[in-house]
């Protein structure tokens, strides 16, 4: 053991598990003090004995006849070396993995022997959090705030009390398998120690959970639990998890305060704001719904690291379309730093994400039931939903067929006289950094795809309504569509 702990020492950039018994050993404590940093992991004796009482591989504990009292004795023991060689101590019982090794960075942070990168190059100290955004959706009775930071997830606690949200103690939690494993036990865990109930509503990780058979299970589990008029609903996951739990929401007692907590891009930067909730019908997406304004819409860019890369890139889609349809200065920055987004830095992040929030809560709060301007947010829209649907929703993503949606916009913008040639370009050359398709697979064909958008629920007295760009950063939304543009549109997708 001597000879490994001689080895180990004079090397760098290790952590070494050292059990409890070795640095009991003068010489390999002294050791190891040369060029390391101690962490003593505690937990009460009788943590411990819950962890052990089992085990075979213990050589101190399985020949004892009472493990509990060995186990006590040990701890008195040996309590007074390994408080006297550590520099810091970290409760494994009290707090969960994932809290143990924030606690642990954050030490080695401060005592400048753990580096960050910031811009690729190595920073000593603590890696600083960046301040919180903060978006207002002005609407009145109905308005409510977007926070946007990093780590802001495990504060819902604070969010729900500084709202007086938290009245009976309780949250009903809807999320997905998927988000629960990744997050699930941080908000549980700040929920337990503040005394709350956690009533887990659980959906599949797919778009048919949006149904009124998923909605029905959900408005059991709430009876079942006693959920009242002022239990809050706390989505916690993509747009599919936040349309049906809004709805749950918006439907349950007349409705119930309503939490947003969104984890992908998309739901970040569109689904989460503005209040739309629905689940589908067997005969088409969001046909049943309403307009639910959230309470309060917190979102955390870290969840972002452990998001699928196709969709962040998905979600990018819809960050795009905002700098076309209202901020040129927007789009222009996306142009320049898109790198940045796509490796996730926290500064470009907030960025991104905050601005989108702002153009998506300006429109919003101008129109807040779609009855006008809130159309313009359907740019790429028309033949992005003809093509979902053509398709079967199975092989694009949302914002995939909006891409190329946006392209064929921009495109018939060009034939119809209204876009520069140039600023169409700009657009398909940053759809095509950031990943995204911009042409329409040749086994869909224009007539199909024109059908397709005669049936879309947002066409008015058969009438195909297009939002066009006039130059980025303005569009416009033309809804007297001749029949001779048909084939203009036809063309615009074949580019
Ligand atoms: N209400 C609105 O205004 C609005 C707007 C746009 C889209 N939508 C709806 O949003 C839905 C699509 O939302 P989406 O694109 O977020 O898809 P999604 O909710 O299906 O999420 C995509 C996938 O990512 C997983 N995931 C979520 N967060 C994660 C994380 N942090 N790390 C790892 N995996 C994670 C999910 O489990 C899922 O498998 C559609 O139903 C659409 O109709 C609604």
């Amino acid at each position: 053991e001597s000879q490994l702990v001689k080895e180990l020492a004079r090397q760098e950039k290790l952590v070494i598990a050292t059990g409890g018994g070795m640095v009991i050993n003068p010489v390999n404590a002294a050791l190891l003090r040369q060029n390391g940093v101690f962490v003593y992991l505690v937990a009460d004796p009788a943590v411990i004995y819950r962890r052990v009482k089992h085990k075979e591989d213990r050589p101190l504990l399985s020949q004892a006849k009472d493990r509990q009292e060995q186990i006590k004795k040990l701890f008195a023991a040996r309590k007074e070396i390994y408080e006297n060689l550590a520099g810091f101590r970290v409760d494994t019982g009290q707090n969960t993995p994932e809290k143990a090794v924030e606690l642990i960075i954050a030490y080695l942070q401060d005592k400048g022997e753990l580096q960050y990168f910031h811009n690729n190059r190595p920073r000593a100290g603590r890696m600083p959090t960046l301040p919180l955004e903060d978006v207002l959706v002005d609407l009145g009775n109905n308005s409510y705030h977007i926070y946007i930071g990093q780590g802001i997830l495990k504060q819902l606690v604070n969010y729900l009390q500084k709202l007086a949200l938290e009245a009976d103690q309780k949250i009903f939690l809807i999320t997905n398998p998927t988000v629960k494993n990744l997050y699930g036990r941080e908000i549980a865990a700040a929920h337990l120690t503040g005394n709350y109930q956690v009533i887990w509503g659980e959906i599949p990780d797919r778009e048919e959970a949006k149904s009124l058979s998923e909605a029905a299970r959900l408005y059991d589990l709430a009876f079942a639990h006693r959920v009242e008029r002022r239990t809050p609903v706390v989505a916690l996951g993509g747009g599919v998890v936040g349309d049906l739990a809004g709805f749950v929401a918006a439907t349950y007692l007349r409705g119930l305060p309503f939490v947003q907590i969104p984890t992908t891009l998309l739901a970040q930067v569109d689904s989460s704001i503005g209040g739309k909730v629905a689940v589908n019908h067997p005969r088409g997406k969001n046909i049943i719904g309403s307009f639910y304004q959230p309470k309060l819409v917190l979102i955390d860019i870290t969840v972002l690291n452990s998001l699928d890369r196709r969709e962040l890139v998905a979600g990018l889609a819809e960050v795009i379309k905002y700098g076309v349809i209202a901020d040129a200065e927007f789009f222009s920055w996306l142009e320049e730093n898109l790198l940045k987004v796509l490796a996730l830095e926290p500064q470009a992040l907030i960025h991104v994400i905050s601005t989108s929030c702002r153009i998506k809560a300006g429109v919003v709060q101008k129109d807040e039931k779609e009855e006008g301007l809130r159309a313009i947010l359907n740019f790429g829209h028309t033949i992005g939903h003809a093509l979902e649907a053509l398709t079967e929703y199975r092989i694009y993503r949302h914002g995939e067929a909006v891409a190329i949606g946006m392209a064929a916009a921009a495109s018939l913008a060009v034939h119809t006289g209204l876009l520069a040639a140039g600023e169409a370009t700009r657009l398909k050359k940053l759809l095509e950094q950031a990943g995204l398709p911009t042409v329409l697979p040749s086994s869909i064909s224009g007539e199909d795809l024109i059908l397709a958008m005669q049936r879309d629920k947002k066409v008015q007295a058969g009438e195909i309504a297009f939002v066009l760009p006039v130059k980025i950063g303005q569009v416009e939304i033309k809804r007297d569509i001749p029949v001779k543009w048909r084939e203009l549109i036809i063309k615009a997708c074949q580019i």
